[in-house]
């Protein structure tokens, strides 16, 4: 395995597709072995954009301007960081061998719509999964709720992500409220949506899973301890490292995530969601790449969740290894405007044990994630609490 030097006809050279804070820390990572980074995103001044060699703006769902760009930088590596991206196109790039696609194109093309990653993990690989269903009309999804779905149930745009477009449907009242929901604030303009049973699980976990090659050049797939982690709206607020499940249940989520991610294939780190009730493990779903619930990896593990994946697509060994309790609590933007502050740092910065991450985002936004507190310790309980208090003494204003 070479790397280049950036900037050089040896360059190693990566594309970042999206480059929001999940992909800034991904860029600093892969900077840190002297690759060359470009960052693109539908936006200017993107957080990955402030710390790449170059950055674009193009729309990413536009086939023609992403392989456009792609001809025009020549990556040798493509690392999609978000869902919204034309992966027909992808499929395209990496059959010509343009360039590789992280993991590879095919598990892009089936995380980017929640029919095609359900199916897989349901009716392929057989999967525990919670009953769902797809409905194309209101009256569609009427029927598949009085088909079995029941209620309470959750209805999503089968395109979307940070909870968009989803609800929570508690009777027969609320079925068209949510249907209209999800048709107007899902991603592309795609009117089908999934609905699922409520599960009553005891806690959630993010599992994350790196596919890596080993010194012989195997790939091998390895686990970090399980992430808890809360969600408001579909959104995660704060998560922890590690959480406490029984044996059984941790085998049986680490078999899951092994069995998913190989189907997937490549190399890479994915971050696999399930719903643990005692013994019982339910498969939500997968990203084929770090996941915002693994923030909490910059204070809990020698390579944190971005070292791995930088790690995994470069070829390159890497531990999963955890060296301390952590967790990490998200701070909004609080206000709708650009260009804000953020008062009180140094107040924040003030509670033991803690660090703070501000994202860069041009843009500011009453619940935008602009930043997230960390907070290591010898336990998960008083690392959660001081994440939260360092978090909430962050004061975002307007400039
Ligand atoms: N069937 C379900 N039963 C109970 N809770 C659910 C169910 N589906 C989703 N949720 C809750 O909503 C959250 C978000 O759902 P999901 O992960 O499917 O959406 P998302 O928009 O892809 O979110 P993200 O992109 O942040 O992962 C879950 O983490 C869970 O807390
Ligand atoms: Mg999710």
């Amino acid at each position: 395995m070479k790397i280049g030097t950036p900037l050089s006809g040896s360059a190693t050279r990566v594309m970042l597709l999206g480059s929001g804070e999940l992909g800034k820390e991904v860029v600093i990572s892969l900077q840190r072995f002297g690759v060359e980074v470009i960052a693109v995103d539908r936006y200017a001044n993107a957080p990955g954009h402030q710390v790449a060699h170059r950055a674009h703006v193009i729309d990413m769902t536009d086939g023609g301007a992403l392989r456009a760009l792609v001809e025009q930088e020549r990556p040798q590596i493509i690392v999609p960081e978000i869902e919204a991206i034309a992966t027909d196109t992808l499929a395209d790039i990496e059959r010509d061998g343009l360039a590789t696609v992280v993991p590879v194109a095919r598990a892009a093309r089936l995380t980017m719509n929640r029919e095609g990653i359900r199916r897989l993990a349901a009716e392929e690989l057989h999967l525990p999964t919670s009953a769902y269903a797809f409905a194309d009309s209101l009256d569609e999804l009427r029927s598949a709720i009085d088909a079995g779905i029941g209620y309470p149930c959750i209805v999503k745009p089968v395109m979307s992500s940070s909870g968009k477009g989803q609800s929570r449907i508690e009777g027969p009242d609320d079925v068209a409220m949510a249907w209209n929901y999800a048709r107007s604030t899902g991603r592309v303009d795609y009117g089908r949506v999934i609905v699922e049973e409520l599960v009553h699980f005891d806690f959630e976990i993010t599992l994350l899973t790196v596919r890596s090659r080993n010194g012989a050049g195997q790939v091998d797939t390895q686990f970090c301890a399980p992430i808890g982690h809360i969600q408001e709206k579909g959104d995660y607020v704060e998560s922890w490292q590690p959480q406490v499940m029984t044996e059984t249940a941790l085998a049986r989520a680490e078999d899951m995530a092994r069995t998913v991610t190989g189907s997937l294939g490549g190399c890479g780190l994915f971050g696999v969601e399930l719903f643990i009730t005692g013994d019982r493990v339910l498969f939500s779903e997968v990203s084929p790449r770090p996941h915002d619930t693994g923030m909490v990896t910059m204070v809990t593990q020698w390579q944190n969740e971005f070292e791995l994946h930088a790690r995994a697509i470069l070829g390159l060994p890497v531990s999963t290894a955890l060296r301390n309790p952590g967790a990490s609590a998200v701070i909004y933007g609080g206000v709708d405007d650009t260009g804000i502050a953020f008062a009180d740092i140094d107040k924040a910065l003030s509670v033991p044990g803690t660090e703070v991450r501000l994202f860069g985002k041009p843009e500011a936004f009453l619940r935008r994630r602009m930043g997230v507190a960390l907070a290591y310790g010898d336990d998960v309980e008083d690392a959660r609490r001081r994440a939260l208090q360092a978090a909430s003494r962050i004061r975002p204003c307007r400039a």
